[in-house]
């Protein structure tokens, strides 16, 4: 496949790729949206691989939707045609875990991505916003429903309401992100972290993925009741058998993906 908006890595079992429009601070066009889904597609049906990481580059992960590009469209464009945000959920189909390491600017399309990401690995100079409400518009792509689940309703109507950035700081306090490493450390820890993912049992780590988004869509009764099935259904995997065998015989494990 070749893509002009992205780069496209195999490390071992963990794909990685790279947002790449340099000049246009990654700003995220239909062209980047359509080759980061068909990358993420592929990485998730390649049986050797185990783990994806989205980045960009040291001074932005992506500045938002390419303003260029949507600024004179009308609302049937929107709407009918469904132009800016068509190819936005491709990433929600992808059941193998995706880390965003985030350097610099997430802001407005950015933040979103780097929010439908599993988990958002921050450097020192990450700045995550949703400034959309300065160019006339809202959050488009999940911003004003995922902020608020991850960070309060009153963070995520401040960021919202009045466009300010959060540093990564703030972003670790309030939960946006899980970790905060010195720029220079930022791909080595999020491939270290797709790498110790890659080593477990696929099939287990799709079943936690599954669980834990499960918490966002459902009642906590209905969620663990969810839960309790997957785990049950983990004693019918050789992964576990070889798991607790391992921790028993007091040596590694190695997993089948069974
Ligand atoms: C198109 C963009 C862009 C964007 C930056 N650029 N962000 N082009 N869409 N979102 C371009 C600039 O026009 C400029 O191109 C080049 O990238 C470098 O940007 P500068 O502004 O010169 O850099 P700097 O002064 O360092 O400022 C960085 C910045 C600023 C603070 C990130 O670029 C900025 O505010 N960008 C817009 C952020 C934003 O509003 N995002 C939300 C977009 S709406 P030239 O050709 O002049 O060099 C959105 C809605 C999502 O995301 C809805 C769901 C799909």
């Amino acid at each position: 496949m070749e893509f002009e908006c992205i780069i496209l890595e195999i490390k071992e079992k963990v794909g990685l790729i790279t947002l790449h429009r340099p000049k246009a601070l990654n700003a995220l066009n239909d062209q980047l949206m359509n080759e980061l889904g068909s990358a993420l597609k592929s990485l998730d049906s390649n049986e050797a691989i185990q783990c994806i990481v989205i980045t960009g580059s040291e001074k932005a992960f992506a500045a938002g939707a390419d303003i260029a590009a949507m600024a004179n469209y009308s609302f049937m464009d929107t709407y009918k045609g469904d132009y800016i945000t068509r190819n936005w959920e491709t990433i929600r189909q992808i059941r193998k875990p995706v880390i965003a390491a985030v350097a610099g600017y997430a802001l407005g399309g950015g933040c979103e991505l780097a929010m439908m990401c599993d988990f958002i690995i921050a450097a020192e100079n990450a700045k995550f916003g949703q400034p959309e409400i300065k160019l006339g518009t809202l959050p488009g792509a999940g911003g004003t429903q995922r902020l608020p689940r991850a960070i309060s309703k009153s963070k995520a109507m401040d960021m919202c309401l009045t466009a300010r950035m959060m540093d990564a700081a703030e972003a670790e306090r309030a939960g946006l992100v899980s970790r905060v490493v010195p720029q220079e450390m930022l791909l080595e820890e999020a491939m270290a972290a797709a790498s110790t993912i890659a080593s477990m049992s696929l099939p287990i780590v799709m079943m936690i993925k599954e669980s834990v988004n499960r918490a966002y869509e459902t009642t906590l009764s209905e969620g663990v009741h969810f839960e309790r099935r997957l785990f049950q259904a983990s004693f019918g995997t050789e992964d576990q058998k070889e798991g607790m065998a391992a921790f028993l015989e007091k040596r590694s494990a190695v997993f089948k993906n069974q």
